[in-house]
């Protein structure tokens, strides 16, 4: 082929008899020929990485033949280039789509396919579309719109997987919930976000002790919630009574749940009570310095903090009792013991060293521990929801002016 016999600048010569637009549809065809060899060549050296990758991986099959022993692996249909390219892949007998997104082979059949993780969807029989992901999708930030739910049996919204999936919690469906994480990791953001969203609901009530006075406090100035917070360092008595009057009016609801009835429904009269403990191990620390009293004279102040948040946290789920507990880190001793550790249904752990995530989170997030060790902040560790442990992005809603506006806006007032 030459180039002049491509040229259409040049008139066509006399007496010739091509149709119009014949070069073109010549192009179109040729170039659609060439797309698909691509096409072909790339889907042939895909399926061959995925394959050697899931050889290398033990996700395949070795049969005996008189031959020898021959190896199968999970057979790929279409692959399509994307972005993000994918693959419809047949799982083998025996084979779960959590097989090739579990933490010890999702990140390395990923970076075999170039890519930097997978998300497994089924399609239909044993097929699954496998989608190769080219950056950690935690990465973009995750806002969190204005909104406020009407009651506390609705889910906020606590944060949005790997796979994209906006992860819903309703605080009368779940127990406790414990959060861990460095200086600046993102625990205080993720409850600005939380509170925010509950501050209206007529059957919540948040309350707590926050040594800080930044997440409650002043920012909930003139709504119902704000007499049954204490904040700061200056009376920490303040903060033992606190906890106890809750332990009192939990005991009165667990006294007075109607026959038949193993908890108490939550309602505007009895609303799910939030027991927020911002910097929880701080606030013990700051009680166990103060004087002890005498012997006989009283129960040191650390003390009565402690076993009054190991009851609520015994015994408050059925109460309607909530706690959400913020620690830097969840060692035992520093939030009153390994059995109140124990309690917190959900637990999330923003950016940790590696000891402190198996501490929360079992050894099941050992294989994470060095990656998360250097989170970004409102990246975390989940575990509790009925699902998997995953990393997840919580939501963010912004500067800390934003969250005072917004208490401001929606925190439930008292009718006048
Ligand atoms: N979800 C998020 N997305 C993006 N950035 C975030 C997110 N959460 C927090 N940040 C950033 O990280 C900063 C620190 O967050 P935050 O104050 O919540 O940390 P912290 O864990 O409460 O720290 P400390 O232990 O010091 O109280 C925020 O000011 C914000 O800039
Ligand atoms: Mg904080």
């Amino acid at each position: 082929m030459t180039t002049k016999a491509l040229d259409r600048t040049r008139p066509p010569a006399a007496g010739h008899r091509r149709p119009p637009g014949f070069i073109n549809r010549w192009r179109a065809r040729r170039a659609a020929r060439d797309a698909w060899a691509a096409h072909h060549r790339l889907a042939q050296a895909v399926t061959a990485e995925f394959r050697e990758a899931c050889t290398a991986l033990r996700l395949c099959q070795y049969v005996s033949v008189a031959a020898g022993v021959t190896v199968r692996t999970p057979r790929v249909g279409a692959v399509h280039a994307g972005p993000p390219m994918s693959l419809s892949v047949e799982l083998m007998a025996g084979q779960e789509p959590g097989d090739f997104t579990s933490r010890e082979n999702g990140p390395r059949l990923a970076h075999s396919l170039g890519g930097h993780g997978l998300r497994v969807e089924p399609l239909a029989g044993r097929w699954v579309r496998v989608t190769v992901l080219n950056h950690d999708p935690l990465r973009d930030g995750f806002g969190l719109p204005s909104l406020a739910v009407a009651s506390g049996s609705e889910p906020v919204i606590l944060g949005r997987t790997e796979d994209g999936i906006t992860l819903g919690h309703a605080f009368t469906d779940a127990g406790h919930l414990g959060a861990q994480g460095q200086n600046g990791s993102g625990k205080s953001a993720l409850f600005y976000g939380l509170l925010s969203q509950v501050a209206a609901a007529p059957d919540v009530l948040v309350t707590g002790s926050d040594i800080t006075g930044l997440l409650l406090g002043r920012a909930w100035d003139g709504t119902v919630h704000r007499p049954h917070q204490v904040v700061g360092t200056a009376d920490l008595i303040a903060h033992a009574l606190l906890l106890e009057d809750l332990v009192a009016e939990m005991d009165r609801r667990l006294e007075a749940i109607p026959p038949r009835r193993d908890r108490v429904e939550p309602s505007p009269k009895t609303p799910t009570v939030l027991v927020v403990l911002e910097e929880f191990p701080g606030l013990l620390r700051a009680a166990d310095a103060l004087p002890k009293p005498k012997r006989g004279e009283g129960v040191p102040v650390g003390d009565r903090i402690r076993s009054a948040v190991l009851r609520l946290l015994s015994e408050g789920r059925k109460a309607a009792f909530r706690v959400l507990m913020l620690a830097q880190r969840f060692e035992a001793t520093a939030v009153g013991g390994g059995y109140a550790r124990d309690q917190f249904a959900l637990r999330l752990s923003f950016r940790v060293p590696a000891d402190s995530l198996e501490m929360l989170h079992g050894t099941e997030a050992r294989a994470l521990g060095q990656e998360h060790a250097n989170a970004a902040p409102g990246i975390a560790y989940l575990s509790g929801l009925g699902r998997d442990c995953e990393r997840i992005r919580v939501p963010y809603l912004g500067e800390y002016g934003e969250y005072v506006d917004r208490i401001q806006r929606f925190g439930r007032r008292a009718a006048s």
